[in-house]
């Protein structure tokens, strides 16, 4: 099973994509922290997408279709992957539409996750993320035992310098101009289901699950 997980910063893509990826047996390739990762090795990729990434526009497509097919032909993936963050332009939707069936393979279910502007502002100027192993916290909706260290491994918890609150206004206003169109694409295509994203984190999930399932 290949999926997508289409939503506007701090949706959740990247919460619900950590438990939906391990109950159904996926890959969880998410565009943003592949391209963290880069930055922190700090690779030729990883240089060119840094600029766009502090001011929360897009890095340039033909990057961003190399940089997942790579991870998406690799062996691992092969069983069935889960995108977080990936496609967001209708370039990127396409290109990777004609290369999926190049390869015989195609997107069989893409999850869109509706929350309004108010909510994903309030989650993501109160995110924290581990460093080490990428577990996402929040300040008040799901707090780590101790305040600042990771339940899970010790580090110290980071807050993400594209989450400061006039950056989230330019990366809301270019989900809405670049990425919202993908709904009308991918609903012309007969794979979309809409969840509402703005409940709990466990109601989340179980809206998300009962559409695998169903699909
Ligand atoms: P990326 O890392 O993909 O960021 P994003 O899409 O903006 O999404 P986020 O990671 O901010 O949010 P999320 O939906 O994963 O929410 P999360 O689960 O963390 O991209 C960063 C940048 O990289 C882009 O701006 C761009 O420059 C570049 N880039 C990446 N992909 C690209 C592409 N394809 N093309 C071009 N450029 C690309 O949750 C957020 C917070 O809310 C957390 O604190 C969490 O604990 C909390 N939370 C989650 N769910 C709930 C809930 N149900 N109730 C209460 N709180 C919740």
């Amino acid at each position: 099973m290949n999926v997508v997980l289409l939503g506007p910063p701090g949706a959740g893509k990247g919460t619900q994509a950590a438990r939906i990826a391990g109950t159904f047996d996926l890959l969880h390739l998410s565009s943003g922290d592949i391209l963290r990762a880069e930055r922190k090795a700090r690779t030729e990729l990883g240089r060119k997408a840094q600029d766009y990434m502090d001011r929360g526009v897009l890095v340039p497509d033909d990057l961003i279709l190399a940089m997942m097919m790579d991870h998406i032909a690799r062996p691992e993936a092969a069983a069935g992957f889960l995108l977080d963050g990936f496609p967001r332009t209708l370039a990127q939707a396409e290109g990777l539409d004609q290369r999926l069936a190049a390869r015989g393979a195609r997107i069989e279910i893409v999850v869109n996750m509706v929350v309004d502007d108010a909510e994903v502002t309030r989650r993501l100027t109160g995110r924290w993320s581990c460093p080490t192993d990428g577990r996402i916290y929040h300040e008040m909706f799901s707090p780590p035992r101790k305040a600042g260290v990771c339940d899970d491994c010790g580090s110290a918890l980071t807050r993400r310098k594209d989450d400061e609150p006039e950056v989230v206004g330019q990366r809301l206003k270019t989900y809405h101009a670049e990425t919202k169109p993908l709904v009308a694409y991918y609903t012309s295509r007969g794979v979309l289901q809409s969840v509402d994203a703005g409940g709990s984190v466990e109601e989340v999930t179980a809206s998300i699950e009962r559409v695998c399932r169903r699909s």
